[in-house]
Protein backbone atom coordinates (compact mmCIF):
# COMPACT_ATOMS: atom_id res chain seq x y z
CA UNK A 1 0.00 0.00 0.00
CA UNK A 2 1.28 3.39 -0.12
CA UNK A 3 0.44 5.65 2.85
CA UNK A 4 0.37 9.27 3.90
CA UNK A 5 0.94 10.38 7.29
CA UNK A 6 0.81 13.90 8.18
CA UNK A 7 2.58 14.55 11.50
CA UNK A 8 4.93 11.79 10.97
CA UNK A 9 8.41 13.47 12.86
CA UNK A 10 7.25 12.53 16.51
CA UNK A 11 4.91 10.61 18.50
CA UNK A 12 1.85 8.97 17.08
CA UNK A 13 2.73 9.36 13.47
CA UNK A 14 6.63 8.97 13.78
CA UNK A 15 5.60 5.24 15.41
CA UNK A 16 2.87 4.69 12.34
CA UNK A 17 5.36 5.64 9.90
CA UNK A 18 8.04 3.41 11.03
CA UNK A 19 5.52 0.80 12.38
CA UNK A 20 4.14 0.74 8.24
CA UNK A 21 7.56 0.57 6.71
CA UNK A 22 8.32 -2.03 8.54
CA UNK A 23 5.49 -4.39 7.22
CA UNK A 24 6.73 -3.22 3.46
CA UNK A 25 4.53 -0.56 3.07
CA UNK A 26 5.92 2.69 0.92
CA UNK A 27 5.06 5.30 3.19
CA UNK A 28 4.98 9.18 2.56
CA UNK A 29 5.86 11.03 5.99
CA UNK A 30 4.73 14.53 6.12
CA UNK A 31 6.18 16.99 8.68
CA UNK A 32 8.28 20.55 9.66
CA UNK A 33 10.77 18.60 11.56
CA UNK A 34 13.47 18.56 8.86
CA UNK A 35 16.11 16.58 10.82
CA UNK A 36 13.83 13.95 11.84
CA UNK A 37 12.54 14.02 8.30
CA UNK A 38 15.87 13.28 7.22
CA UNK A 39 16.27 10.62 9.69
CA UNK A 40 12.97 8.89 8.27
CA UNK A 41 14.63 9.27 4.34
CA UNK A 42 17.72 7.39 5.52
CA UNK A 43 15.15 4.74 5.97
CA UNK A 44 13.61 4.26 3.18
CA UNK A 45 10.68 7.01 3.93
CA UNK A 46 9.49 9.10 1.16
CA UNK A 47 9.27 12.85 3.35
CA UNK A 48 7.36 15.78 2.87
CA UNK A 49 8.51 18.91 4.39
CA UNK A 50 5.91 20.34 4.80
CA UNK A 51 3.89 23.51 7.00
CA UNK A 52 0.34 22.35 6.26
CA UNK A 53 -1.35 25.29 8.14
CA UNK A 54 0.45 27.37 4.41
CA UNK A 55 -2.35 26.13 1.86
CA UNK A 56 0.23 27.34 -0.92
CA UNK A 57 2.55 25.21 0.02
CA UNK A 58 0.51 22.33 0.73
CA UNK A 59 -0.67 22.56 -2.95
CA UNK A 60 2.66 22.63 -4.18
CA UNK A 61 3.98 19.67 -2.38
CA UNK A 62 0.94 17.48 -3.15
CA UNK A 63 1.53 18.12 -6.88
CA UNK A 64 5.24 16.77 -6.23
CA UNK A 65 3.39 13.58 -4.52
CA UNK A 66 1.40 13.25 -7.18
CA UNK A 67 4.34 13.27 -9.20
CA UNK A 68 5.94 10.28 -7.52
CA UNK A 69 2.67 8.44 -6.87
CA UNK A 70 0.06 7.02 -8.93
CA UNK A 71 -2.67 6.83 -5.61
CA UNK A 72 -2.46 6.47 -1.74
CA UNK A 73 -4.08 3.84 -0.71
CA UNK A 74 -4.15 4.90 3.37
CA UNK A 75 -3.73 8.49 4.01
CA UNK A 76 -3.83 9.25 7.89
CA UNK A 77 -4.52 12.74 8.60
CA UNK A 78 -2.29 13.16 12.32
CA UNK A 79 -0.76 16.35 12.14
CA UNK A 80 -2.23 18.60 15.22
CA UNK A 81 -0.99 20.29 18.43
CA UNK A 82 -2.58 21.02 22.12
CA UNK A 83 -2.37 24.78 23.92
CA UNK A 84 -4.88 24.61 27.07
CA UNK A 85 -6.09 28.28 27.31
CA UNK A 86 -6.26 30.20 30.64
CA UNK A 87 -9.55 31.70 31.23
CA UNK A 88 -8.31 34.74 33.52
CA UNK A 89 -6.38 35.87 30.07
CA UNK A 90 -8.42 35.17 27.31
CA UNK A 91 -5.81 34.85 24.43
CA UNK A 92 -7.72 34.65 21.44
CA UNK A 93 -4.68 34.13 18.92
CA UNK A 94 -3.85 30.98 20.63
CA UNK A 95 -7.20 29.51 19.40
CA UNK A 96 -6.41 30.95 15.98
CA UNK A 97 -3.27 28.71 16.09
CA UNK A 98 -4.24 25.67 17.97
CA UNK A 99 -7.78 25.89 15.00
CA UNK A 100 -4.91 26.65 11.91
CA UNK A 101 -2.79 23.30 13.19
CA UNK A 102 -5.59 21.10 14.04
CA UNK A 103 -8.22 22.07 11.01
CA UNK A 104 -6.68 24.12 8.66
CA UNK A 105 -4.02 22.08 8.07
CA UNK A 106 -6.74 19.16 8.37
CA UNK A 107 -8.44 20.56 5.14
CA UNK A 108 -5.31 21.56 4.05
CA UNK A 109 -4.23 17.95 3.74
CA UNK A 110 -7.69 16.50 3.08
CA UNK A 111 -7.93 18.63 -0.29
CA UNK A 112 -4.44 17.31 -1.36
CA UNK A 113 -4.63 13.57 -0.98
CA UNK A 114 -8.37 13.27 -2.50
CA UNK A 115 -7.57 13.36 -5.87
CA UNK A 116 -4.75 10.51 -4.96
CA UNK A 117 -7.16 8.56 -2.77
CA UNK A 118 -9.57 8.65 -5.74
CA UNK A 119 -7.21 7.35 -8.01
CA UNK A 120 -6.79 3.69 -5.44
CA UNK A 121 -8.65 0.95 -5.55
CA UNK A 122 -9.35 0.65 -1.81
CA UNK A 123 -9.23 3.94 -0.50
CA UNK A 124 -9.08 4.87 3.32
CA UNK A 125 -8.97 8.09 4.95
CA UNK A 126 -8.36 8.61 8.66
CA UNK A 127 -8.29 11.32 10.27
CA UNK A 128 -6.87 11.77 14.24
CA UNK A 129 -9.20 13.93 16.78
CA UNK A 130 -9.21 13.29 20.36
CA UNK A 131 -11.51 11.97 23.14
CA UNK A 132 -11.78 15.72 24.25
CA UNK A 133 -14.21 16.06 21.95
CA UNK A 134 -17.07 14.27 23.69
CA UNK A 135 -17.05 16.18 26.65
CA UNK A 136 -16.26 19.92 27.36
CA UNK A 137 -12.72 19.83 29.86
CA UNK A 138 -11.69 22.32 31.34
CA UNK A 139 -9.10 24.56 29.72
CA UNK A 140 -9.84 23.05 26.30
CA UNK A 141 -11.35 25.68 24.86
CA UNK A 142 -9.31 26.06 22.03
CA UNK A 143 -8.16 21.88 21.44
CA UNK A 144 -11.35 20.36 22.58
CA UNK A 145 -13.49 22.96 20.22
CA UNK A 146 -10.91 22.09 17.37
CA UNK A 147 -10.99 18.00 18.03
CA UNK A 148 -15.22 18.44 17.63
CA UNK A 149 -14.69 20.62 14.33
CA UNK A 150 -12.44 17.58 13.05
CA UNK A 151 -14.90 15.20 14.29
CA UNK A 152 -17.20 16.66 12.46
CA UNK A 153 -15.44 17.78 9.22
CA UNK A 154 -14.62 14.00 9.20
CA UNK A 155 -17.92 12.36 9.83
CA UNK A 156 -19.23 14.43 7.00
CA UNK A 157 -16.87 13.47 4.60
CA UNK A 158 -17.68 10.09 6.08
CA UNK A 159 -21.02 10.94 4.14
CA UNK A 160 -20.27 12.68 0.88
CA UNK A 161 -17.55 10.40 0.42
CA UNK A 162 -19.86 7.42 0.22
CA UNK A 163 -20.24 7.24 -2.88
CA UNK A 164 -16.96 7.32 -3.72
CA UNK A 165 -16.59 4.57 -1.87
CA UNK A 166 -13.95 6.33 0.47
CA UNK A 167 -13.72 5.08 3.49
CA UNK A 168 -13.98 7.37 6.24
CA UNK A 169 -12.33 6.52 9.93
CA UNK A 170 -12.11 8.61 12.99
CA UNK A 171 -9.36 7.79 15.92
CA UNK A 172 -10.11 9.28 19.26
CA UNK A 173 -7.31 8.75 21.65
CA UNK A 174 -7.26 8.91 25.30
CA UNK A 175 -3.72 10.30 26.35
CA UNK A 176 -0.52 8.77 24.54
CA UNK A 177 2.85 9.35 26.23
CA UNK A 178 4.48 11.91 23.34
CA UNK A 179 5.71 14.94 23.42
CA UNK A 180 2.36 16.68 22.96
CA UNK A 181 1.24 15.50 26.42
CA UNK A 182 4.75 15.56 27.75
CA UNK A 183 3.87 19.19 28.89
CA UNK A 184 0.63 18.17 30.81
CA UNK A 185 0.83 19.27 34.28
CA UNK A 186 -2.28 17.26 35.10
CA UNK A 187 -2.64 13.42 36.06
CA UNK A 188 -3.68 11.50 32.77
CA UNK A 189 -5.34 8.64 33.65
CA UNK A 190 -4.67 4.83 31.89
CA UNK A 191 -2.20 6.64 29.78
CA UNK A 192 -0.63 4.31 26.92
CA UNK A 193 2.57 3.83 25.54
CA UNK A 194 3.08 5.32 21.62
CA UNK A 195 3.98 1.45 20.49
CA UNK A 196 0.59 0.10 22.25
CA UNK A 197 -1.23 3.68 20.43
CA UNK A 198 -0.16 2.30 16.95
CA UNK A 199 -0.69 -1.32 17.60
CA UNK A 200 -4.50 -0.31 18.84
CA UNK A 201 -4.56 2.22 15.35
CA UNK A 202 -3.19 0.07 13.14
CA UNK A 203 -5.44 -2.69 14.04
CA UNK A 204 -8.54 -0.59 14.07
CA UNK A 205 -7.84 0.59 10.50
CA UNK A 206 -7.01 -2.81 9.29
CA UNK A 207 -10.06 -3.97 10.49
CA UNK A 208 -11.80 -1.09 8.56
CA UNK A 209 -13.25 0.22 11.97
CA UNK A 210 -15.26 3.91 11.29
CA UNK A 211 -14.25 5.30 14.78
CA UNK A 212 -11.37 3.81 16.75
CA UNK A 213 -10.98 5.20 20.57
CA UNK A 214 -8.28 4.05 23.43
CA UNK A 215 -8.18 3.33 26.16
CA UNK A 216 -11.48 1.62 26.05
CA UNK A 217 -11.47 2.02 30.02
CA UNK A 218 -11.11 6.29 29.54
CA UNK A 219 -12.76 6.54 26.55
CA UNK A 220 -16.06 4.12 27.70
CA UNK A 221 -15.82 6.01 31.02
CA UNK A 222 -16.27 9.52 29.51
CA UNK A 223 -18.80 8.60 26.32
CA UNK A 224 -20.93 7.11 29.19
CA UNK A 225 -20.79 10.98 30.68
CA UNK A 226 -21.16 12.41 27.69
CA UNK A 227 -25.05 11.12 28.06
CA UNK A 228 -25.94 12.94 31.47
CA UNK A 229 -28.13 16.04 31.61
CA UNK A 230 -25.41 18.97 30.31
CA UNK A 231 -26.80 20.35 33.77
CA UNK A 232 -24.94 17.63 35.49
CA UNK A 233 -22.05 18.24 33.34
CA UNK A 234 -22.00 21.68 34.89
CA UNK A 235 -21.43 20.57 37.72
CA UNK A 236 -19.38 17.36 37.48
CA UNK A 237 -16.93 19.55 35.11
CA UNK A 238 -15.88 21.67 37.95
CA UNK A 239 -14.15 18.33 39.60
CA UNK A 240 -12.78 17.55 36.36
CA UNK A 241 -10.37 20.52 36.92
CA UNK A 242 -6.73 20.55 37.15
N1 LIG B 1 -0.86 12.26 22.61
C1 LIG B 1 -2.11 12.23 23.00
O1 LIG B 1 -2.42 11.92 24.16
C2 LIG B 1 -3.22 12.57 22.04
C3 LIG B 1 -4.53 12.42 22.48
C4 LIG B 1 -5.58 12.73 21.62
C5 LIG B 1 -5.30 13.16 20.34
N2 LIG B 1 -4.01 13.31 19.93
C6 LIG B 1 -3.79 13.79 18.57
O2 LIG B 1 -2.90 12.92 17.91
C7 LIG B 1 -2.16 13.63 16.93
C8 LIG B 1 -0.68 13.34 17.13
O3 LIG B 1 -0.34 13.78 18.42
P1 LIG B 1 1.04 13.40 19.14
O4 LIG B 1 0.71 13.22 20.56
O5 LIG B 1 1.74 12.34 18.40
O6 LIG B 1 1.78 14.81 19.02
P2 LIG B 1 3.30 15.24 18.68
O7 LIG B 1 4.25 14.22 19.17
O8 LIG B 1 3.42 16.63 19.16
O9 LIG B 1 3.31 15.23 17.08
C9 LIG B 1 2.55 16.17 16.35
C10 LIG B 1 2.93 16.07 14.90
O10 LIG B 1 2.13 16.99 14.16
C11 LIG B 1 2.98 17.72 13.30
N3 LIG B 1 2.46 19.06 13.03
C12 LIG B 1 1.92 19.93 13.90
N4 LIG B 1 1.58 21.04 13.27
C13 LIG B 1 1.92 20.87 11.97
C14 LIG B 1 1.85 21.68 10.81
N5 LIG B 1 1.35 22.93 10.85
N6 LIG B 1 2.29 21.19 9.63
C15 LIG B 1 2.80 19.95 9.57
N7 LIG B 1 2.93 19.14 10.62
C16 LIG B 1 2.48 19.60 11.80
C17 LIG B 1 4.31 17.81 14.04
O11 LIG B 1 5.30 18.08 13.09
P3 LIG B 1 6.75 18.74 13.46
O12 LIG B 1 7.20 18.05 14.73
O13 LIG B 1 7.59 18.34 12.28
O14 LIG B 1 6.55 20.16 13.64
C18 LIG B 1 4.39 16.41 14.63
O15 LIG B 1 4.91 15.51 13.68
C19 LIG B 1 -2.52 15.10 17.13
O16 LIG B 1 -3.52 15.46 16.18
C20 LIG B 1 -3.09 15.16 18.52
O17 LIG B 1 -4.00 16.20 18.72
C21 LIG B 1 -2.96 13.03 20.74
Amino acid sequence: MNILITGATSGIGLGLAKNYLADGHKVIAVGRNAKILNELSLLGIYTVELDLVDLDKSREKFQLIAKDFECIDLAILNAGNCEYLDVADFDASLIKRVFDANIISLANSVEGVLPLLRKSKTPHLVGVASMSLYLPLSRAEAYGASKAAANYMLETLAIDLAPDKILVTVVNPGFVKTPLTAKNDFPMPFALEVDRAVAIIKQGISNKKIEIHFPYKLTLIIKFLSLLPRSWWRVLGQKFKK
